[in-house]
């Protein structure tokens, strides 16, 4: 792509004022030509009703009550030491994960998405991972963790350190600032970073921390915690929602660049990515607990993978139909499960319906 291009997909090239008025054909997700600066007329409505559900979805992570978790943390025989460890290594993956996705938002993805109604979602989407970082720091300072300890495990403990090298691969020519769209090499690229971070990422490696800590939450332990997993598997879902329509509707776009050979190659992202998670299940849980073990947590992100395979227009990877963890989908529901832990102090109105899983 040419800088002058470059420039229009950015928003911040200089003024066409003779230009024609942007009709919604000229709209696209990659390559507009249309002004990027001008929502209306809409051309993806998904993208701005997800816009709308995650804003009233809108929480923060303060208003959850704290003072159970802490006595229980602080007690000496509250949690057995490999529900502490479970705790600690999880809360170490997301605490930097979520701010790793979000610098991949702002620095990559949104600069190569050059329609206004996914940007508009995309900035909601930063502002939510911002609240969601927020969580782990209210955590850490609520608990008393010791915070070098919890923001160092993505580079000190190998099983999450794995996950993340994996992810910054694909993200890595995209931060380069004379990085564009606008070949067909460039444009996989893209289709890359966005299958890596939304399906991979945030659509299975965020899987295995929520079934622990909602295990927990059932059990009456860490319930504050829980809650505040709740919400963010809420937001989550939609990030995922939205990236998966985002890869779709490129696909349908451009569909020379969903070659049988790319689409191979996506197969085997979405198999390490399911190995590197196993891993990551192993080493947080080495012995079973809570209704869970190893074992099941590779048969749940086995059928997650499958789950997204499809929904990405893929054939299933494992053929794996069963998933061991049916409560999952109902924790995610809180229409259904509003206050299922009973610690919020405020409650806004939450109403997507969006498909949840
Ligand atoms: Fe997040
Ligand atoms: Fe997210």
């Amino acid at each position: 792509m040419t800088n002058l291009a470059t420039a229009a997909a950015s928003g911040l090239g200089s003024i066409d004022r003779t230009g024609a008025r942007v009709s919604v054909d000229d709209k696209a997700m990659i390559n507009a030509r249309a002004d990027v600066n001008q929502l209306l007329p809409l051309k993806y409505h998904w993208a701005w009703e997800k816009y709308l559900s995650a804003c009233s979805n809108h929480w923060m992570p303060t208003e959850v009550a704290m003072q159970a978790d802490i006595a229980l943390w602080k007690s000496a025989d509250g949690l057995t030491e490999d529900e502490r460890r479970m705790v600690k290594r999880n809360l170490g993956f997301f605490a930097t994960a979520e701010s790793l996705v979000a610098n991949n938002l702002v620095l990559a993805v949104y600069r190569q998405i050059t329609n206004p109604e996914c940007r508009q979602y995309l900035l909601r989407q930063a502002f939510e991972e911002a609240v969601h970082t927020h969580t782990f720091q209210y955590i850490c300072e609520s608990l008393g963790l010791v915070e070098g300890e919890l923001f160092n495990m993505y580079r000190e403990v190998p099983s999450i350190s794995d996950k993340d090298a994996w992810a910054l691969r694909y993200t890595r020519n995209l931060e380069d600032p004379d990085f564009g769209t606008g070949t067909p090499e460039a444009d996989q690229n893209f289709l890359r970073d966005l299958i890596a971070f939304y399906v991979v990422f945030e659509g299975m490696w965020f899987y295995t921390g929520f079934a622990q800590i909602l295990s927990l939450g059932r059990r009456n332990k860490m319930v504050g915690i829980a809650e505040q997993y709740q919400y963010i598997l809420r937001d989550e879902s939609i990030h995922l929602n939205f990236g998966i329509d985002c890869i779709n509707q490129i696909k349908l776009e451009n569909p020379h660049l969903w070659t049988p050979e790319f689409q191979q190659e996506v197969r085997g992202m979405l198999t390490e990515a399911c190995a590197l998670e196993v891993a990551y299940a192993r080493d947080t849980m080495p012995r079973g607990m809570l209704g869970l073990s190893a074992g099941l947590c590779e048969q749940y992100l086995r059928f997650i993978t499958d789950r997204r395979a499809q929904q990405i227009g893929l054939a299933p990877i494992f053929g794996e139909e069963e998933n061991p963890f049916p409560w999952m989908s109902e924790a995610m529901d809180l229409k259904k499960e509003k206050n299922f832990f009973e610690t919020r102090v405020v409650d806004y109105q939450s109403g997507a319906s969006l498909d949840w899983d």
